[in-house]
């Protein structure tokens, strides 16, 4: 049985109460439940893992070297300056899609910037909570292989879904 693993990076505990016209009334818990449930439909296990702390989820990233099938993860604002996070995710050999429920290209220029994006396979945003399973279908169906196919939304070898193109 192939595993997957869900991580959600700082304040994204607080879905649900969090600005919720930016990023709608769905806890986290209940979009974990969501996506055990998809991942269940696809015969596949997913452990999820959200942290506010940096090392924490550096630690976990690790953990996951030779552990897991493919990572789903949103990184919230680490997203637009941990460059220990991005080197974390090029650390490891397990494919990692990185999710945004809003469109970051669509907000305040800082959001713009992903300094994790290098290091991932794909960029899911603009979603909703969506995103998260379109990303774990992605992951599914072979994303990390299919580089360099003619498969990708967006040059730079990256695929890109959802948001202004
Ligand atoms: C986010 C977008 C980030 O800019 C923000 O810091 C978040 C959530 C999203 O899911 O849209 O925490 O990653």
């Amino acid at each position: 049985m192939k595993k997957f693993l869900l991580m959600n990076g700082p304040n994204l505990n607080m879905l649900g109460i969090r600005e919720p016209g930016v990023y709608g009334t769905m806890t986290l818990s209940a979009i974990e439940e969501m996506l055990i449930a998809h991942a269940a439909e696809h015969d596949c296990e997913l452990e999820c893992f959200q942290s506010n702390h940096e090392g924490a989820l550096i630690d976990k990233l690790h953990a996951a070297h030779g552990a897991c099938d493919g990572i789903v993860y949103n990184p919230g604002a680490h997203t637009h300056y941990s460059y220990a996070i991005r080197d974390a995710i090029a650390s490891i050999a397990v494919p990692v899609a990185e999710v945004h429920i809003s469109d970051v290209d669509a907000r305040e220029p800082f959001r713009a910037i992903s300094v994790v994006a290098p290091a991932c396979v794909a960029q899911v945003k603009g979603l909703g909570v969506e995103g998260y399973k379109v990303a774990f279908d992605g992951l599914l169906s072979g994303w990390a292989t299919r580089l360099g196919e003619g498969f990708e939304a967006k040059a730079q070898g990256k695929i890109i879904v959802g948001g202004e193109m």
